[in-house]
């Protein structure tokens, strides 16, 4: 079923419930939140709020306990594992607060990563993946290993890798976390410019509110819901 209406992400009536033996945890309580084609989104709340878990499940990563996602027009409800890895293969790029970077791998290599998944050609993927390197700004430390780069230029490193498949969306949780004001504010003008130059969807969840200010509009949760909404740049 096609049911886009020019949003990149439609999140509806969406439950998650984590159970732990007889436990059960509540994520999300019935989220229901829309993200416009093009639209750079941030997502606030206090710890515990459920921003993590909507980023999962909006990017497919898992599966709510109720309700539904539809991405990119595709709702992904009645689909299989492999359907689903095949839509976020293609559709989706993630950038981690831990940067989740393999040591043993340049900053070429570890870019490179999404597209070896696919299967795309190695020449074809280090050209893509210097390009990628180059959007943020760190062509020439391409053959650098993690260690070899500051927390700043990790973060990047990873951005890289999250939009080396010219991903539809880009789903960034906490990208600046570990990130001193100055890095923060190069990471977030990378996120804006990749959203501005290709109108990538992108989503944020940040507790800094200079990231947040940024995008165009801020959600805070609460408890897995919406609490508030504030659009900055309709
Ligand atoms: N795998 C899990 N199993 C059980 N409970 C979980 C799991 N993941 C998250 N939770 C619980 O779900 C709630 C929401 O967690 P989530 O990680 O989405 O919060 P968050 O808003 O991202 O918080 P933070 O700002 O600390 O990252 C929390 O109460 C958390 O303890
Ligand atoms: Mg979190």
């Amino acid at each position: 079923m096609q049911v886009n209406d020019g949003y990149a992400i439609i999140v509806e009536k969406v439950w998650k419930v984590y159970k732990i033996g007889k436990n059960e945890y509540p994520a999300l309580r019935g989220l229901t939140l829309n993200v416009r084609e093009g639209e750079m989104l941030s997502v606030m709340g206090p710890s515990g709020s459920g921003k993590s878990t909507f980023l999962h499940i909006a990017g497919t990563l898992d599966r709510p306990t109720s309700g539904r996602v539809i991405l990119n027009g595709i709702d992904t409800s009645g689909l299989s594992d492999s359907e689903l890895s095949e839509i976020r293969n293609k559709l989706i790029g993630f950038v981690f607060q831990s940067f989740n970077l393999i040591s043993r791998l340049t900053a070429l290599e570890n870019v490179a990563l999404p597209l070896a998944v696919r299967g795309v050609p190695l020449q074809e993927r280090q050209a893509a993946s210097l390009e990628a390197l180059r959007l943020v700004g760190l062509e020439n430390k391409a053959k650098k290993k993690p260690t070899e780069l500051s927390g700043g230029e990790q973060q990047r490193v990873a951005i890289a890798r999250g939009l080396v498949g010219k991903p539809k969306i880009l789903l960034a949780d906490e990208p600046t976390g570990n990130l001193d004001s100055k890095n923060s504010q190069v990471v977030v003008e990378i996120l804006r410019n990749i959203n501005e130059s290709f109108g990538t969807t992108v989503v944020v969840v940040t507790h800094n509110p200079e990231v947040a200010e940024k995008c165009d509009r801020i959600i805070r949760l609460r408890d897995g819901v919406v609490e508030s909404e504030v659009v900055l740049h309709a």
